[in-house]
């Protein structure tokens, strides 16, 4: 179901107890006050279980930044699926470009982790997005395409509709250059035509595509007033709460 979602990537950041106080802080800014959209925050594993118990998870779900492409078994310093869920997180962020390139994720491997995500019943935020040389060619929907061609489109309709989607252009990671509102929403609005190609209008209407990307308090409202924007992924500002907080009351 189309829902409006404010989703954090804490990356590697924040000891246990640094990650702790963040998201008690955060739980707390939240607590009595009603919220237009769901709101995620992506910690380290190691903070998953001890986050998840101090904070109200029907208000803020938890999501792991990552799976291992293997249900268990002899995966020496891999997480499973199941461990995550364990912990009490509900999300997984899949194929963000920073495992996509430092850590050689290819779209089979992807595939093996949207699949195991999806057979724990936990929620795949799914990223995609082209580089800089890609936006320059003006080549970014034909990049964003095969993207997903390779992965998510391979979902039954019914798998599909369990996933959400995140457009994140490299070159607005952590750069301070966000998309403008008009090249952030014309390429969600090409994602919803091509999801609407594969899968029918109906379930395109019903995606939730979030932006990503030097998505900040300041031009969050704009990124989200546009009619294919669902939310949000955000990695820097969702560090601090007061930061956060303002992206989550932009909605
Ligand atoms: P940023 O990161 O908000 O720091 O640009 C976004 C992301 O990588 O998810």
């Amino acid at each position: 179901m189309r829902k409006n979602i404010v989703a954090g990537n804490w990356k590697m950041n924040k000891t246990l107890q640094e990650g702790l106080a963040l998201a008690t802080e955060l739980n707390a800014a939240l607590a009595g006050s009603e919220l237009n959209c769901d709101v995620v925050i992506g910690t380290p594993y190691i903070h998953l279980a001890s986050v998840s118990a101090a904070i109200d998870t029907t208000k803020i779900g938890v999501a792991a930044q990552n799976c291992a492409n293997k249900a268990s078994g002899a995966y020496t310093g891999e997480i499973s699926v199941s461990m995550i869920k364990s912990t009490g997180a509900k999300y997984v962020i899949l194929g963000h470009s920073e495992r996509r390139e430092y850590y050689a994720e290819t779209s089979a491997i992807l595939n093996e982790k949207v699949a195991l995500t999806l057979a724990e019943g936990l929620t795949p935020i799914y990223c995609c997005g082209e580089a800089l040389e890609v936006r320059n060619a003006n080549q970014q929907n034909a990049y964003v395409k095969n993207q997903l061609e390779e992965t998510v489109f391979n979902l039954s309709a019914d798998d599909f509709q369990k996933i959400v989607i995140a457009y994140e252009p490299i070159w607005a990671i952590g750069t301070g250059v966000t998309a403008s509102t008009e090249q952030a929403q014309d390429t969600l609005a090409y994602i919803r035509t091509i999801i609407a190609e594969k899968f029918g209008q109906e379930i395109a209407e019903g995606t939730s595509i979030l932006y990503g990307g030097s998505c900040n308090a300041k031009n969050a409202a704009e990124l989200f007033s546009q009619p294919d924007i669902d939310g949000g992924l955000i990695g820097g500002a969702s560090l601090k709460v007061e930061d956060f907080k303002a992206i989550i009351d932009a909605f």
